[in-house]
């Protein structure tokens, strides 16, 4: 255990003011000084959602203000387990519990999802390198903790940790992560579908010998945080029109890092040759932020190639490839053929088409996948999530999301505004497509 869970380092309790908490509360020293970090400070301009801010235009939130949330929910959760459930929790886990909550993100570059395909980047390994790595600040600190305390952190967060509850808040399918962020991007997109009862869920979540579970009577409010999810990824984080500016972002830097390879970029922005090269170090990521990446889509606006600085364009400006949705199973043939008719229309296929696939399981019970959500009945005995709710069942039958095509705008708009060739490949496109479905 840390020295520092013996020993606590207290300080002056400091708060931050918080939109969905209301207060984050800190009152020991080296928490104080890891949210100070540069590391840390970073988090402040990446923001949460990437590209869902071009939909929901409130989205600005940041790393650094769900960091925090999953710190606090830590914190309230281990105080209520200290308090109610001694017996069953050991209160020196509190303080790596809570080092790792601040720092499960730590590793995020600006637009992850698509920045990581490109260049082969992985947040969750370079999370882990931050902590470990004795040149950040970050490691520096933990290390006041204990010499091997950065290591106890980063396992943490690889799940190796051999205390399951500690693993279980930071990481599970009811943790302190997800539970931030439904909230948070809920709030900050103004959607409701992400509310739930958070008060009553941290009153019935308990710890158990294997993890955490939740008592029996809290059942409708874990269901009512499944239904969320489920209801947030449908309606936030599968957005057609986020996908569209992800698809476009994912199009530009491949052809930017084509043209590099091939000798051809002719504008080279600052920080990335390192990712184009696939020869980058720690200190190189860290210099990443949504405002380096901006910049760079900025400054391949004027390329003088112009698959390059269309491209650009297209995402500077909020213009991205339009979708139409396509069952998966005999639509091959009918896919190929639209592509064609992009192609004919002077498109470069390969930059200006792609297929974005989004599935997700709401709720997995399976015992080999995540660790599924327990419900503890008064004489502690367990019951598994689904099987004592009916909706919950439903909702973990089979994998939810769709396909879609994306095109060129002017395959799926009105407007008359388009060359006569092209408008007459977009009457043939169209005949293809019913109600935004490829028929
Ligand atoms: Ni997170």
């Amino acid at each position: 255990m840390s020295e520092l869970s013996n020993k606590p380092s207290r300080t002056q309790p400091i708060v931050f003011k918080d939109p969905v908490h209301d207060y984050i509360h800190v009152d020991d020293r080296l928490i104080l000084q890891l949210i100070d970090s540069k590391e840390f400070q970073r988090l402040r301009r990446i923001k949460q959602l990437g590209t869902s801010q071009y939909t929901f235009h409130g989205a600005e939130h940041s790393r650094f203000s769900h960091s925090l949330g999953v710190y606090e929910l830590t914190r309230l959760i281990t105080d209520r387990f200290a308090r109610y459930y001694a017996h069953q929790w050991d209160s020196q886990e509190q303080f790596v519990a809570l080092c790792a909550a601040l720092l499960h993100d730590i590793g995020h570059g600006p637009f992850s999802h698509t920045f990581e395909k490109i260049f082969k980047t992985d947040h969750e390994a370079i999370t882990q390198q931050i902590i470990l790595n004795p040149a950040t600040q970050v490691h520096h600190i933990l290390q006041h903790a204990g010499e091997d305390f950065p290591a106890q952190v980063a396992s943490v967060i690889a799940k190796t940790y051999p205390n399951p509850q500690v693993v279980q808040l930071i990481s599970s399918q009811m943790d302190a992560d997800r539970m931030d962020y439904l909230l948070r991007d809920a709030y900050f997109t103004g959607v409701s579908y992400g509310n739930f009862d958070l008060s009553r869920i941290l009153r019935v979540i308990r710890p158990y010998t294997q993890g955490i579970a939740f008592s029996y009577a809290g059942m409708h409010a874990v269901e009512d945080y499944v239904v969320s999810r489920y209801q947030m990824y449908m309606q936030v984080y599968f957005h057609p029109v986020s996908r569209g500016m992800e698809v476009t972002l994912d199009r530009l830097l491949t052809r930017a890092k084509d043209l590099y390879l091939a000798g051809q970029l002719d504008i080279l922005p600052p920080f990335l040759e390192p990712f184009f090269d696939n020869h980058y170090t720690l200190h190189d990521y860290l210099a990443l932020d949504d405002a380096v990446l901006i910049t760079a889509i900025g400054l391949f606006c004027q390329s003088k190639d112009t698959i390059l600085s269309t491209l650009a364009q297209m995402f500077y400006n909020r213009k991205p490839l339009k979708s139409v949705e396509f069952d998966g199973k005999n639509q091959t043939e009918i896919v190929e053929k639209l592509r064609h008719l992009v192609e004919k229309a002077g498109y470069p296929l390969q930059y200006f088409t792609q297929i974005n696939r989004s599935s997700d399981l709401s709720y997995d019970y399976s015992l080999k996948g995540q660790s599924p959500i327990i419900l503890m009945n008064p004489d502690d005995s367990l019951v598994e999530l689904s099987t004592a709710s009916p909706i919950v069942k439903i909702l973990s039958d089979h994998l939810h999301g769709n396909q879609r095509l994306y095109v060129p705008a002017e395959f799926l708009s009105t407007s008359a505004d388009i060359p006569f060739d092209v408008q007459v490949l977009r009457q043939q496109f169209l005949k293809h497509i019913h109600n935004g479905h490829i028929i």
